[in-house]
């Protein structure tokens, strides 16, 4: 229930930030909701924590600096069609399905994160 709500404030400091310059206006338009606090959670080392392993070339603010995974990056190209948003999902939710090796944390199978939460961060994946 916190949620909705932070996400309602954050739009309404961005409404008063737009107000104030054309700044302000262009962080507006680079954070919008959903990628925004998808954003907190990839970065966030108590949640996703992705930046541990995976750099963010077109978002060096994000201050990955790991190459245990790879770069992210054209996302939104890579996983163009509805089959691979599931397939990219899936990819967060539990990646052993693919690489029985794999050293990614399965968000969705260990609970790490809601379901909720990984669309979140896809929103964000696909900004980048
Ligand atoms: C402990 C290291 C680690 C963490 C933390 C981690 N990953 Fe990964 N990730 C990897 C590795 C390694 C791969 C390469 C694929 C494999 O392991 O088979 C990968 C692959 C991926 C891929 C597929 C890459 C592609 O180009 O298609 C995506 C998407 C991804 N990770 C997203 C995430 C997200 C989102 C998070 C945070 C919620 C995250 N990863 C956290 C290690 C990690």
């Amino acid at each position: 229930m916190v949620k909705p709500l932070l996400v309602k404030r954050i739009s309404g400091a961005c409404a008063i930030l737009c107000s104030v310059g054309a700044l302000a206006f262009t962080s507006c338009v680079l954070a919008q909701p959903g990628s925004l606090s998808g954003r907190v959670l990839f970065t966030d080392e108590r949640k996703g924590n992705c930046i541990g392993c995976h750099k963010t070339p077109t978002d060096t603010s994000s201050k990955g600096a790991s190459n245990i995974g790879p770069p992210l990056e054209a996302i939104k190209q890579k996983y163009p069609t509805p089959d691979d948003r599931v397939r990219l999902k899936d990819v967060i939710r539990d990646l052993r399905d693919k690489n029985p090796e794999s050293i990614m944390p399965p968000y969705g199978k260990h609970h790490i994160l809601t379901e909720a939460e990984i669309d979140a961060i896809m929103a964000y994946l696909e900004t980048l």
